[in-house]
């Protein structure tokens, strides 16, 4: 059974329609697109495995807990890169893996470009970075990369996911939890969202 959590929440809201406008400009974009990945970032994380310790306050000795997990955090190129700042700062000890990939235009079928994942030693969670998941290509190509390198967790965080994409992820990785800040019905016939944004990318680099 898939996994798939919406942050219903009315900053995320609000940030969103932000993110939706055409008349943003890509410096309010940018910071739109971090503060969701935060807000995002936060619900994410909430079931991280964590151990206790020992510590001394200047006050008294008291239990503490510190987070048990290795964590790869894994933004797909272009538009995930708008999203590592916010979860660097939630999690400072997480290693960044960089994926490229670009949608052929006619098919809207993923095309890898870069990849610098290491041959072994893979992460306990894998947190992967796309604002936007439409068709779903792009997060199955991914995701079987991240299974092929060994991640057992694999979490993705995407602002907008369209529902067709959503259910694609779900019958195909049932195991791979996904958290998104809204889901939109549709896609045109171009496989961008409707209502969405347009193109992510192009909004936060602010190219045409
Ligand atoms: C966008 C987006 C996702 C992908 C989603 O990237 O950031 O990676 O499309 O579409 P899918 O679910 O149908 O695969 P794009 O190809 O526009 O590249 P960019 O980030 O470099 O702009
Ligand atoms: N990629 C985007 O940036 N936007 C969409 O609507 C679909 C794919």
């Amino acid at each position: 059974m898939s996994q798939v959590s919406v942050v219903d929440h009315p900053v995320v809201a609000h940030h969103l329609t932000l993110l939706r406008d055409e008349r943003t400009r890509p410096s309010e974009f940018r910071a739109a697109v971090r503060r969701l990945a935060m807000l995002i970032g936060v619900y994410a994380t909430a079931d991280l495995k964590t151990r206790s310790v020992s510590i001394q306050t200047p006050i008294t000795e008291t239990e503490g807990a510190c987070l048990d997990v290795s964590i790869s955090i894994v933004p797909i190129l272009r538009a995930g890169l708008g999203m590592v700042d916010p979860l660097l700062d939630l999690l400072p000890d997480a290693s960044v893996w960089h994926l490229g990939l670009y949608r052929n235009e006619e098919t809207a079928e993923p095309v890898g470009y870069y990849d610098k994942l290491p041959c072994n030693g893979a992460s306990d969670v894998a947190l992967v970075l796309d604002p936007m998941l439409a068709t779903g290509g792009s997060i199955d190509l991914v995701v079987r990369r991240l299974q092929e390198w060994g991640v057992r967790d694999i979490r993705v965080l995407s602002i907008i996911a369209s529902q067709v994409g959503i259910d694609r992820v779900a019958r195909d990785f049932p195991d791979v939890k996904l958290h998104v800040g809204v889901i939109d019905p549709s896609l045109n016939e171009q496989s961008y969202i409707v209502p969405g944004l347009g193109d992510a990318g192009d909004r936060i680099f602010d190219t045409p």
